[in-house]
């Protein structure tokens, strides 16, 4: 299984097995960490799954919809590594990927 790795709002690193096909944010929420709302269930529409993703992973990340940039304007921790975790499906090309969780907004 591919690995994720969390670094929570306290700075806590974790590691966790995600199974491919699911996305980063049910990989988060599945391993227990509840600091990721993801409130709106996955459809791009509330926010609270974001995450600043690793810069050495940009390249292999899908491209960023309208919707989602557009969402991720309304967040005040926005920065250039910002995504919503729950529009990035998680696969073996992400193995070892690092996502931050994102401040609350
Ligand atoms: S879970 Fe709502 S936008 Fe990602």
């Amino acid at each position: 299984m591919p690995k994720l790795i969390v670094v929570t709002r306290a700075g806590e690193e974790r590691e966790i097995d995600g199974e491919a096909g699911l996305s980063v944010m049910e990989v988060i929420r599945d391993a227990g960490i509840d600091e990721v709302l993801a409130l709106c269930g996955g459809c791009c529409s509330c926010a609270t799954c974001h995450v600043h993703v690793d810069p050495a992973f940009a390249a292999k990340l899908p491209a960023m919809s309208e919707d989602e940039n557009d969402l991720l304007d309304s967040s005040s921790d926005r920065d250039d590594r910002s995504r919503l975790s729950c529009q990035l499906q998680f696969t073996s090309a992400l193995d070892g990927l690092k996502v931050t969780i994102a401040a609350e907004d």
